[in-house]
């Protein structure tokens, strides 16, 4: 049976850290609220002058470096962000543009948090029904781009960084096994950039009144959260004919270490079987999991033939869950 099996992993996160002590002095907060409410202790955030294309391009470079491949050999780009560089361009042709991938096409996913593993489940399509062979997926965000700086409610969440993934059509029973993907829009107005669109397009005073960014009423997102992540962790693994405790690895969005452990035990999971880096990296939206993902390789928490379940939750709002047969 053939698979779309991911062949290798990369990421980057910027060299600039912002810890909570450094927050401490740009709003009123603490780092005991911070670590308390959210487990997060440090982000990394991009240079004024680096976008999420930069930071992709680097991912993404590290993956074909891992892959043995040459940017040839790449037929597809997709790039899940909700931080983009432009409206268009697609930050997927920029990254197509910076690692030289003649032969591929490119185009963007917009999921928010979600959006790695709907990237993923649109590659594992395109490869299982297309002539395509190499697929490049991409999560880049820059949030700090669209982070209030002023509002201390969001602007010590958040975080910079990117993930790859190249996939390829490989026989066997390793690689994706299932995955579960869902949305509501009705829960749109809890998260979300108001302005800078068609909607609302920007003016002085969208700018003065901080509309074009990012928003959330976060106690009412939380609670959503821990169901939908929990439901789609055990969708996923339902549909592979598995359950919670075949799983080597969760690797669930990093929004909030409350979150995590609120879904790791109705999972009933030992600690050792869930990943957490929210303590370092703070919520990158797409990013997140593709950083958990390559991280979780690196560090050989994960190897050949383990069940790995990515689960995830965000804005939309939207939720996915996706089994691996590492
Ligand atoms: C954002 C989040 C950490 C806030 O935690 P919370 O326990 O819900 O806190 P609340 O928003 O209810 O605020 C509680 C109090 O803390 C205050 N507060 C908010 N941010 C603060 C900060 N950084 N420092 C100090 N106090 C803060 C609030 O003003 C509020 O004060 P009040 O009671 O006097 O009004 C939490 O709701 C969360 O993680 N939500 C989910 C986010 C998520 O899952 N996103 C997923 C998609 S990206």
């Amino acid at each position: 049976m053939n698979r779309a099996k991911i062949i290798a992993t990369g990421y980057y996160l910027p060299s600039r850290i912002l810890t909570n002590e450094d927050l401490e002095k740009i709003v009123d907060t603490t780092d005991e609220w911070i670590t308390t409410r959210t487990g997060i202790k440090e982000r990394h955030i991009a240079e004024n002058d680096e976008s999420s294309s930069d930071m992709g391009i680097k991912a993404g470079s590290m993956a074909l470096e891992k892959a043995g491949l040459e940017p040839e050999d790449i037929d597809a780009v997709i790039c899940a962000t909700i931080t983009p560089d432009h409206f268009f361009p697609s930050t997927a042709c920029l990254i197509q543009k910076g690692l030289n991938l003649k032969n591929s096409f490119a185009f963007d996913v917009s999921a928010a948090c979600s959006g790695f593993i709907y990237a993923l489940h649109i590659a594992e399509a395109i490869l299982l029904q297309d002539r395509v062979k190499t697929v490049l997926v991409i999560a880049a965000e820059k949030m700090s781009s669209i982070t209030d700086w002023k509002d201390r409610a969001t602007c010590v969440l958040f975080g910079d960084g990117a993930g790859a993934a190249i996939l390829q059509k490989k026989k066997g029973d390793r690689g994706i096994l299932s995955s579960f993907l869902g949305s509501d829009g009705n829960f749109g107005d809890l998260l979300i950039v108001p302005a800078g669109g068609s909607r609302t397009p920007v003016t002085e005073e969208i700018v003065r009144g901080g509309q074009h960014f990012l928003h959330m009423k976060g106690n009412e997102v939380f609670k959503v959260a821990v169901q939908k992540m929990v439901n789609s962790a055990l969708n996923s693994l339902g549909r592979a004919g598995l359950e919670a405790k075949d799983v080597k690895l969760l690797i669930p969005h990093q929004a909030n270490l409350r979150i995590i452990k609120a879904v790791a035990k109705r999972l009933k999971l030992r600690d050792e079987q869930v990943f957490i880096n929210v303590d370092k990296v703070g919520n990158m939206s797409a990013a997140t999991i593709a950083l958990g993902l390559a991280e979780a390789e690196e560090k050989k928490i994960i190897k050949s033939g383990d069940i790995v379940n990515l689960v995830s939750f965000g804005a939309g709002f939207t939720w996915a869950g996706m089994v691996l047969r590492w």
